[in-house]
């Protein structure tokens, strides 16, 4: 496996936790650092990434199964990996995505119940091996997020996922609870009630000792 420089720092959450808003912060403040940074998203990410993604989030797509909803999220992936992250990786910049694996355990390993070992398996083909060095899980409940996803007025043709039940939501948010709990180390989790300047310093003290440690 080729060496692997950089850091890969992945931020997750339910809808509308400001998640995205963070990850640019983030990125504009290692810039100003002097940082190369590389910021992606899933699904999405490269040309081939961009248009499984207007599948997946397609409000006429309705009869998409389960199953093959997970398949696409990780056809992305494994794209957004060979594509753009590694390489970057190994140019040793620091990579941040917008969303990873752990969301399709979140969303389809345990919301749709279709199981941890068939995320496990899909991430073993797709990843090579990467995990990030660094989660941050924006925590917040489903009900003030969802309020804040419908103020942003989303495009009609992407709304698939903002009309899911809230129990869903909160089934997802579970979900990332109990993965954070279970990996400490990688993941930091930070409430995401607070205002935006409040959020982007408790993720600036969770990246700033990562990045100072790798710096190149
Ligand atoms: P998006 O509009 O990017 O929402 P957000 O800003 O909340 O990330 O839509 C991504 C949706 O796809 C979101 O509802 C979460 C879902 N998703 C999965 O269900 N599984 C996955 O593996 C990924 C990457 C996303």
């Amino acid at each position: 496996m080729t060496e692997r420089r950089g850091v890969f720092i992945t931020f997750e959450g339910g809808d509308g936790s400001g998640k995205s808003t963070q990850m640019r912060l983030l990125a504009e403040r290692l810039r100003r650092e002097g940082r190369e940074v590389i910021e992606t998203v899933e699904p999405g990410g490269t040309r081939i990434g961009a248009q499984i993604r207007r599948i997946l989030l397609d409000s006429a797509n309705q009869d998409l199964r389960a199953t093959p909803e997970l398949l696409l999220y990780f056809a992305s992936r494994a794209q957004n990996v060979e594509e753009l992250i590694l390489p970057a990786l190994e140019r040793g910049a620091i990579v941040l995505s917008d969303r990873f694996t752990d969301s399709s355990m979140a969303y389809q390993g345990y919301a749709r119940g279709l199981g941890e070992e068939a995320v496990l398996a899909l991430d073993r083909v797709s990843c090579h091996g990467l995990v990030p060095n660094l989660t941050v899980l924006i925590d917040i409940d489903p009900e003030t997020s969802l309020a804040r996803a419908r103020e942003r007025q989303l495009s009609r043709s992407e709304t698939r996922m903002d009309e899911q039940a809230a129990e869903f939501h909160r089934e997802v948010r579970e979900a990332y609870r109990v993965m954070a709990a279970r990996e400490p180390k990688r993941f930091h989790v930070i409430d995401g009630r607070a205002d935006v300047e409040t959020v982007a310093g408790a993720v600036w003290d969770a990246v700033r000792p990562l990045v100072s440690q790798s710096h190149v």
